[in-house]
């Protein structure tokens, strides 16, 4: 008996380009048929090339998973793909070698003067829809042809310009603030020693924070989003806006929270001195790999001081993995030794990683989560780890 079509929302859509062919899969794979949903290939069946061409000759360029099997989607394409794993979570594609950045829809505006070229890719065909140099003005009222609006890398610069204009004219815009601060990060990890970036990076910041002290309501957006599309959020965006909403509960200054923000931001910066081997290693890593994996803390305080970052941020990041009883890394601090930022990163750092998918490592729902971090008795500060079951609560 087919399943109807009010019965849609137990499944999502994936891209039948992303779905390898030729491999037994381990979940089972649905159609979307004559206004309803059936089943098309059972758990572990082979998912054949011929199979796959003849979806597409039926014009079907999406499949069905069950909701409850995203993760195992989610490790077969980081298994058969890791390089498409990680672009995919930094929307980054790379066509033709040429890179390539995925844009926001709603960060669109038609009132304002776009001045880059616009893409559209469909997974197969890259498609210009808008030439920057045309003289009438870009409208999103032209009709987008469905797929990914792509911008070139060299244009980054010029749609993160756009962007700071936009964001004057929406404020409290969970979507722009989505896209800034991702161009944040990316930079920031892209050229970690530009100085005068990172005072770009600090004056953005400073408007994020805006947006969240204007609005309270803005963070709880922002999470609903990312509940939705967990996949593209980076770590440090979310240790930054996780970091950010825990400082607005425990009611810091707002020059703290500034700070705050850029230990968030900047907490793992060192990880781009650490081999890419080790960081990306599946599996347990040896004690020899797990000793050059924790220097990252070093390297990251390293980059912090050659660029003059003030002491609260350099402790916050410097003390990101110590824990309460003295049992982290690397200094093996204890109770007050840590700083406040210090105590709130660990928190955030660990509660994060827990709930993002790891490879062979399923992430863990924001409950259990949170169950393991008051298990880890000892660890982290009781007051702050109470504020934030309070914070995560409130938002799943
Ligand atoms: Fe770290």
């Amino acid at each position: 008996m087919p399943t109807r079509i009010k019965e849609i929302t137990d499944y999502i859509d994936v891209e039948l380009e992303l779905l390898p062919a030729g491999i037994k899969i381990p979940f089972d794979i649905f159609i979307f048929e004559e206004g309803e949903i059936k089943q098309f290939l059972k758990k572990g069946e082979i998912f054949s090339f011929i199979t796959k061409e003849t979806l597409k000759e039926k014009n079907i360029d999406k499949v069905y998973i069950k909701t409850k099997d995203k993760k195992y989607f989610q490790d077969l394409i980081f298994e058969v793909n890791p390089k498409e794993y990680i672009d995919r979570l930094l929307d980054r594609y790379t066509i033709k070698n040429e890179f390539y950045f995925k844009i926001e829809k709603e960060c669109l505006d038609p009132e304002l003067p776009l001045n880059l070229n616009l893409y559209v890719y469909d997974g197969k065909n890259l498609k210009l829809i808008y030439q920057c140099n045309e003289k009438e003005s870009f409208s999103i009222k032209n009709e987008i042809p469905d797929g990914d609006i792509l911008i070139a890398k060299e244009d980054l610069h010029l749609y993160e310009d756009y962007l700071l204009n936009l964001a004057k004219k929406k404020i409290n815009e969970p979507s722009i603030i989505k896209e800034t601060t991702k161009l944040i990060i990316r930079q920031v990890y892209n050229e970690p020693t530009n100085r005068d970036k990172l005072l770009i990076l600090a004056d953005k910041i400073e408007e994020i924070i805006n947006y969240s002290t204007l609005n309270p309501d803005i963070l709880e957006k922002f999470f609903i989003m990312k509940k939705h599309d967990n996949y593209s959020y980076i770590h440090s965006i979310n240790v930054m806006t996780l970091s950010i909403s825990l400082g607005l509960k425990i009611n810091i200054t707002h020059e703290e929270l500034r700070l705050l923000a850029m230990a968030g931001a900047l907490h793992d910066i060192g990880k781009i001195k650490i081999s890419p081997i080790i960081l990306s290693k599946i599996g347990r890593m040896s004690d020899l790999e797990f000793n050059i994996y924790k220097n990252h803390v070093i390297e990251s305080i390293n980059i912090a001081k050659e660029l003059d970052l003030p002491k609260k941020v350099i402790e916050g990041i410097a003390q990101h993995h110590e824990k309460l009883n003295g049992k982290g890394y690397p200094f093996k601090l204890k109770g007050e030794q840590i700083s406040i930022f210090g105590k709130i990163i660990s928190i955030v750092d660990a509660y994060d990683v827990l709930t993002t998918p790891q490879p062979l490592r399923y992430s863990l729902t924001p409950f259990n989560a949170l169950q393991i971090l008051v298990q880890d008795k000892g660890s982290y500060d009781k007051n702050f780890l109470e504020i934030f079951i309070k914070m995560i609560g409130r938002l799943i």
